[in-house]
């Protein structure tokens, strides 16, 4: 926290407004996004690219937070967007996001998915496997369309504690696999398909990640296949496209580079790879999410009861839990958090900070410092913006929270809060037939 984010108050500010205003006037558990750091970061990915002088393009994977103000702002900052659904698909398309910057992914893409996409003329299927190629090619034909593909392969580059190892191979879901000759047969056949004008290659090696050499290693291998694509096929990709994953700070024993440090790695070593390859250099494309969301979001919520076991513990339960934040109960994600209402306090002990979700294992921080706390503080969890709300699930029926957004000081609700009739709304009685 910076001191600009503490007001006379002494309260919490986000986006130059109050913390506890905001829980005044919309409710908690509630998401709020800081708009100027989503800004912030999409230019700083930008500059990478222009300072290195490459073509390029930012395109935010909106699964780590997609609604439609989310995709108006990214599209105000000139921006691409992934999509891995026809839900987001939809959700962009509501928000009227240019159908040509949009990349649909996924490994099991429907019939209707890909209408839909051919139909709304979205702008690159990443292939992933020949069953879509199929597909495809059928909703190409039917709909006399042509459309860009990129073609996801797995670049045989895993996590191995925390250094990237190259395995050779990679047992994953996604993508063709390269040493099997799959892609290049994939490959053969995109490009033998009039309808599919092949534009790249793209490899996504995972996410949260803080080393460069797993990305410098799958920019590297990207560049050969492209060489030995060209040597076997005469076939150059305009595009290579290494994914998302730039891990960011959740807690203060985190130490990632910058994110777009991650970027620039990435460029150079594409440059000079491409270059010992004789190749044209081709466009770079990144696809960060969380490093664009996560940041961004705060999790505002109410404190309410409080369990001592005496002589070890202690639980401070909030009015939200893993219905809004599953992050902590599914990957034992760590988060940090400050009291909203006064930041500034002198922490004078460290609780857990638990969830009202019927679970044990809904506790959102597991040691959290804080001065004395009561019922009715507010609770704010930091760099919630990623993978939080839209992981959210309606657990327990808990309704989800609203999420507003924040900038210059205005505040803005972009989702309201879930009611309990929007509980009910798509169940259907039953009578029992005797
Ligand atoms: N591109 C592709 C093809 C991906 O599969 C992903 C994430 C991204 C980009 C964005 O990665 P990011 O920059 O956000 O790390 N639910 C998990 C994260 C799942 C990520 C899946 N793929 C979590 O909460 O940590």
């Amino acid at each position: 926290l910076t001191d600009q984010q503490i007001n006379e108050a002494g309260h919490l500010t986000i986006g130059g407004v109050d913390a506890t205003e905001l829980a005044a006037k919309y409710q908690t558990p509630l998401a709020v996004y800081d708009v100027s750091k989503i800004r912030d970061q999409i230019r700083r990915f930008k500059s990478v690219f222009e300072d290195n002088d490459v073509n390029y393009a930012v395109s935010y994977a909106s699964k780590a937070f997609a609604t439609i103000a989310m995709y108006q702002v990214i599209d105000q900052e000139e921006a691409h967007i992934d999509v891995v659904s026809g839900g987001e698909l939809y959700t962009a398309i509501q928000a009227n996001f240019p159908m040509a910057r949009v990349s649909f992914h996924g490994n099991n893409k429907s019939l209707a998915e890909l209408e839909m996409a051919v139909e709304h003329h979205v702008g690159v299927i990443v292939l992933d496997n020949f069953h879509e190629i199929d597909l495809l090619d059928q909703v190409l034909r039917e709909h006399d369309a042509s459309i860009s593909v990129m073609m996801r392969i797995t670049p045989g580059i895993s996590a191995h504690t925390h250094e990237y190892i190259s395995t050779g191979q990679e047992d994953s879901k996604f993508g063709f696999d390269l040493n099997s000759g799959q892609a290049a047969k994939a490959l053969q056949i995109v490009l033998a398909n009039d309808r599919m004008n092949m534009l790249g290659i793209h490899a996504h090696i995972g996410s949260q990640i803080f080393e460069l050499n797993g990305f410098q290693m799958a920019a590297e291998k990207l560049v050969e296949i492209a060489a030995d694509w060209h040597e076997q096929f005469n076939y150059q990709p305009e595009v290579i496209n290494v994914g998302g994953g730039f891990g960011i700070q959740y807690t203060q024993d985190d130490h990632p580079l910058a994110p777009e440090a991650f970027v620039d790695a990435i460029v150079k070593t594409i440059k000079q790879s491409a270059g010992e390859h004789h190749l044209n250099m081709p466009a770079v494309w990144i696809e960060p999410g969380r490093s664009i969301a996560g940041p961004a979001g705060y999790s505002l919520y109410t404190i309410g009861s409080r369990k001592d076991v005496p002589g070890l513990t202690s639980y401070l339960t909030v009015d939200g839990g893993m219905g809004d934040n599953i992050r902590p109960a599914l990957y034992q994600a760590e988060y940090e958090a400050v009291l909203a209402n006064n930041p500034t306090a002198k922490t004078t002990e460290t609780v857990h900070i638990a969830g009202k979700y019927c679970e044990s294992g809904d506790i959102l921080i597991n040691e959290q410092a804080l001065p004395e706390t009561k019922p009715g503080d507010l609770l704010a969890i930091l760099d919630t913006g990623a993978y939080g709300y839209s992981m959210a699930s309606n657990y327990n029926r808990n309704p989800r929270p609203a999420v507003v957004f924040v900038e210059n000081g205005e505040s803005a609700l972009v989702v309201e809060r879930e009611t309990y009739a929007d509980l009910t709304r798509l169940d259907r009685s039953y009578t029992k037939n005797n």
